[in-house]
């Protein structure tokens, strides 16, 4: 949790040292669906609170919208999720970007104020708002929260997309740390936890089998199940000719199950 939280402090600090922001944020692979400079949200209308609160699709409605980040979309063609008596009805002529996360549909719930989501919330946000991009027509910004009455993001915006970034870069780190530790197989049966390794455990083929390990979450006090390299040498020091051909077994981010014999590719959880 704090890791995180220091993660987009620190990421925070360098934007804001940033002159040119917006456009260091236009090179951040992932963060188009949230920049209005390459959305195309920069057309389109201004709306109020107001103006929106009236497009929820009943009678003497003009339609039928609602807002992701700040952006206003005609979901009339999603009618059935979004009017009067749909599943998703709720969604509709308000801005409530954090419900689509929390999936807290009440109406203390169904807010703009997403300065609490995480970054993997936040990158969960930003998919919901391409889905919206690529389904519906955007029709413009929402003045208020995340735009300003000329149209220009808000400082909850540019916080917004701090974090965004910050999840894509550990989503990226996650991607990298994967390929060195591949996560384990696991099961749970009639009481029974196994975890186990294969050449293509956790998506990632590979050439080798290797052994469960518990590895260290950074940011947060868990771990989880990984297969280990135990042959050659250290993912870090991948051209030395002086090792111990342990593969990454010494690496210090990993501790060994309890009462698992360390060299078998599965162990049954105990713990
Ligand atoms: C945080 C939780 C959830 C959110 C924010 C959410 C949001 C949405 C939204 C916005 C749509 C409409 C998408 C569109 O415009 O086409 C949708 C459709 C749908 N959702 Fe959810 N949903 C959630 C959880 C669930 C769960 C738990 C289920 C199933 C148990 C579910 C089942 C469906 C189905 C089946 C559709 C498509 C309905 C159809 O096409 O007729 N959703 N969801």
């Amino acid at each position: 949790m704090l890791g995180y939280v220091a993660a987009a402090l620190s990421l925070t600090a360098v934007l804001v040292l940033r002159t040119d922001l917006w456009s260091f944020l236009a090179e951040v692979p992932g963060l188009g669906a949230v920049l209005p400079e390459t959305c195309g949200v920069q057309a389109g209308r201004l709306l109020t609170r107001d103006e929106l609160s009236a497009y929820h699709g009943g009678p003497g409605s003009p339609g039928l919208y609602l807002a992701v980040l700040g952006q206003v979309f005609d979901v009339h063609e999603g009618s059935k999720h979004y009017g009067p008596g749909g599943s998703y009805s709720f969604f509709t002529a308000r801005d409530a970007s954090r419900a689509y996360v929390t999936g807290d549909f009440t109406d203390g719930g169904l807010v703009d104020d997403v300065s609490e989501l995480s970054p993997s919330q936040m990158l969960h946000l930003n998919n919901w708002l391409s889905f919206y991009q690529k389904t519906y027509a955007a029709v413009g910004k929402l003045v208020g929260h995340f735009y300003d009455e000329d149209g220009n993001p808000t400082k909850a915006l540019e916080d917004a997309l701090a974090v965004i970034a910050v999840g894509l870069k550990l989503k990226e780190e996650r991607h990298e740390e994967n390929k060195q530790f591949p996560p384990c197989n696991s099961e749970f049966n009639s009481g029974v936890s196994r975890v186990w390794c294969s050449k293509n455990s956790g998506g990632i083929q590979r050439n080798w089998v290797g052994v469960p390990r518990k590895l260290h979450i950074v940011g947060y006090d868990g771990y989880r199940c990984v297969c280990v390299r135990t042959t050659g040498p250290p993912s870090e020091n991948p051209d030395s000719e002086e090792h111990n051909d342990r593969g990454d077994l010494d690496n210090p981010s990993l501790k060994e199950y309890k009462d698992c014999n360390p060299l078998f590719d599965w162990c049954l959880l105990k713990e």
